[in-house]
C-alpha cells in the first residue's frame, strides 16, 4: 500500500494570505525568519488577519537560515508557554521547517531530536495545534511537504525529519510574498525545485499520483525560472505554483541522492567559510547524479521521458542522447543563473570562482565521512541506484572537480 498525503487546503493566487481571516481558533503563534516578512509588511498583515479572526497572536522571530536544533528547542519552549492552537509558519524553508520541528516538541515535550529523525516514526500530532505554512520562497515547498530539515551544527550535518504527520494542515501559496525575493535566492530556490521534480520523477517511489505533478512542475520551471531570475514578475508568480507542484510530487514520491549529498555537504565546510547553499548544491550535483543513475535502465527511460516532455531533443534520439541533452540543459540553466558547476569553483556569495572556498586537501580528507553520511541519508533509499561507499566517494569527487561520471 502506498500513501499520498497533502494539506487539507491549499489557498493559492495573489492575495491568498487573506485566507487567515477565515481560521477558527483561540491562539496563533506566528513563526518567522530574519526580518524579510516584517520588512515587506506581510507579518503585520498576517497578524492583523488572525486578530480579525478573533485570535490572540504571539510571534517567534529571528529563526536563522538552516535552523539549528537549539532554535527548535527554544521555540518549542515558547510554544509551551503560550499554548497556541494554531502554528502559522511564514517565510522561506528555514522558518517553516523550524516551526514544524517545534510543533513536534510542543506536542510531545519528551521527544528528543534523535527521536524526531526516525523516518516516518512520529507520534500523532494535532492534539494541541494545527499547522499553517505560508511560503515566501519558490523552492523548498515545505508548505506542502512531510519534511523538515534541521541542522546539527555540532556534527555539521543536516537531518531530514520525514513523516506525513508534519504535512501542514493548510498551505498558503501567495505569489505576492515571493515577488520580493532577491535574484540569487530566486536562482537557488528555483534549482532546488527543479531538483525536487526530477528526483521525484525517477524515484523508486514514483506513482501515477506524483508523476503528473513532477512533469508539469519541470515544464513550468523550464519556462519560468530564467525569466523570473531576470525580473519577469508574471514568471516569478508562476514559479511559486511550480515549486509547490514539485513539492506535492516529492513529498509523496520522495527524493534521491542529489539531496543526500546536498544535506551532507551543506554545512560540512562551514569552518572554511563555505556554507554550500542548498539550491546551489543541488544545481551542481544534479547533472552528475543523472549520469550516475542513468546506468539503471528504468531511470534512464524516465529521464528520456522527461526530455520528451521538455521537447529539447528529437523524439527519435536514443535514450542515452536524451540523458546527455538533459544534463547539458540543466548545466545551461546553472550558467544563466550564475551558479557554479562544482564545489571547487564555489566561491564568494555562492558565485563561480576560479578558486573556491573549499580547499582540495580539506575536501579529500573529509570525503570518506561525507560519503558515508550521504549514503545513510533518508533520501538515499528511494534513489534508483544504490551507491556503494566507493561509488559515492567517486561521485562526490566528480562534484568537486566537475569531471565526467562514467561508472
Ligand atoms: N522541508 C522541505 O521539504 C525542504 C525541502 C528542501 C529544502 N529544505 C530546507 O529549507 C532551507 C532553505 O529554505 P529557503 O531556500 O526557502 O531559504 P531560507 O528560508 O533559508 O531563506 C533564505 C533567506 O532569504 C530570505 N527571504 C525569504 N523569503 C524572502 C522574500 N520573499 N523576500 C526577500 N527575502 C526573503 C530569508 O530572510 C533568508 O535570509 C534549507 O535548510 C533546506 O535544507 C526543506
Ligand atoms: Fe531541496
Amino acid at each position: 500500500m502506498a500513501r499520498f498525503t497533502l494539506p487539507r487546503d491549499i489557498y493559492h493566487g495573489k492575495g491568498a494570505l487573506e485566507a487567515l481571516k477565515t481560521f477558527t481558533g483561540k491562539k496563533a503563534m506566528i513563526c518567522v525568519g530574519g526580518g524579510s516578512m516584517q520588512r515587506f509588511g506581510f507579518l503585520d498583515k498576517a497578524e492583523a488577519y488572525l486578530r480579525e479572526a478573533g485570535m490572540e497572536v504571539e510571534r517567534i522571530e529571528g529563526i536563522e537560515p538552516d535552523p539549528s536544533v537549539e532554535t527548535v528547542m527554544k521555540g518549542a519552549a515558547k510554544m509551551q508557554e503560550f499554548q497556541p492552537d494554531w502554528i502559522i509558519a511564514m517565510g522561506g524553508g528555514s522558518p517553516i521547517d523550524a516551526a514544524k520541528a517545534m510543533w513536534i516538541k510542543y506536542e510531545y515535550p519528551e521527544v528528543t531530536f534523535e527521536d524526531m529523525c526516525k523516518v516516518f516514526g512520529l507520534p500523532k500530532l494535532r492534539t494541541k495545534a494545527h499547522f499553517c505554512a505560508i511560503s515566501s520562497t519558490s523552492g523548498t515547498a515545505t508548505e506542502v511537504t512531510a519534511f523538515s530539515i534541521i541542522t546539527d551544527y555540532n556534527k555539521g550535518i543536516k537531518y531530514p525529519i520525514a513523516d506525513f504527520e508534519i504535512t501542514p494542515d493548510v498551505a498558503i501559496v501567495d505569489p505576492d510574498l515571493a515577488e520580493t525575493m532577491p535574484r540569487k535566492l530566486v536562482a537557488h530556490t528555483g534549482m532546488d525545485a527543479m531538483t525536487h521534480s526530477v528526483e521525484a520523477y525517477v524515484s523508486t517511489a514514483n506513482s501515477d499520483f506524483t508523476d503528473p505533478l513532477a512533469i508539469h512542475a519541470i515544464e513550468m520551471i523550464m519556462n519560468d525560472l530564467i525569466p523570473s531570475y531576470n525580473g519577469d514578475v508574471a514568471a516569478r508568480d508562476r514559479m511559486h505554483n511550480a515549486q509547490c507542484l514539485a513539492g506535492m510530487a516529492f513529498s509523496n514520491a520522495l527524493l534521491g541522492i542529489v539531496h543526500s549529498m546536498a544535506h551532507k555537504t551543506g554545512a560540512a565546510f562551514a569552518d572554511c567559510g563555505a556554507h554550500i547553499i542548498h539550491g546551489a548544491a543541488n544545481a551542481m550535483y544534479l547533472p552528475k547524479v543523472i549520469a550516475f543513475n542513468a546506468k539503471d535502465e528504468t531511470a534512464r527511460k524516465r529521464y528520456a521521458k522527461i526530455v520528451d516532455y521538455m521537447g529539447i531533443t528529437r523524439r527519435d534520439a536514443s535514450d542515452d542522447e536524451k540523458v546527455r541533452d538533459l544534463i547539458e540543459y540543466l548545466r545551461g540553466m546553472s550558467d544563466e543563473l550564475n551558479i557554479p558547476h562544482c564545489i571547487k569553483n564555489y566561491g564568494a556569495d555562492s558565485y563561480p570562482a576560479d578558486i573556491g572556498f573549499v580547499p582540495e586537501d580539506v575536501f579529500l580528507a573529509r570525503l570518506p565521512e561525507i560519503a558515508k553520511n550521504a549514503i545513510a541519508d533518508a533520501c538515499t533509499g528511494s534513489n534508483p541506484r544504490r551507491p556503494s561507499q566507493r561509488e559515492m566517494e567517486e561521485l562526490l569527487k566528480c562534484c568537486y572537480y566537475d569531471t565526467e561520471v562514467d561508472f
